[in-house]
């Protein structure tokens, strides 16, 4: 039996704002890339999956911010999303959402919460 809790990354591996981490998570299609980023001190993950098209949001590893620091961006079209929702309100995909996943930070590290449960896509 898989693990319920994961570690994903260091804490200081995590600035704010800055570049985000990368990693997987197992779901019902298999292996899926996800990221985790900290906006605003609280680390925010999410499924590595454009709303718009079943692509990746960073075209450079790491790179989930538009250039003002506020919002995560898709390198492919643009949309927009609000970092602590995943809520997209700009580009082809409006109104939808990324996937989030359950993370929390404690004893300086990130943690995938609820790794046991498979995640539907
Ligand atoms: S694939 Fe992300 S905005 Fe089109």
């Amino acid at each position: 039996m898989a693990e319920a809790k994961r570690l994903i990354c260091a804490s200081q591996e995590l600035p704010e704002r800055g570049l985000g981490v990368r990693f997987s998570v197992e779901t019902d299609r298999g292996p899926t890339p996800a990221f985790v980023v900290r906006y605003r001190g609280k680390v925010q993950a999410y499924l590595n999956r454009c709303a718009h098209v079943r692509v990746e949001l960073d075209s450079q590893p790491g790179e989930f911010f538009d250039f003002s620091g506020l919002y995560l961006v898709c390198s492919t079209h643009g949309a927009a999303y609000v970092p602590e929702s995943g809520y997209c309100i700009g580009g082809p995909c409006k109104g939808l959402r990324l996937t989030k996943l359950a993370v929390e930070e404690c004893d300086g590290g990130v943690y995938l919460l609820n790794n046991e449960e498979t995640i539907h896509v």
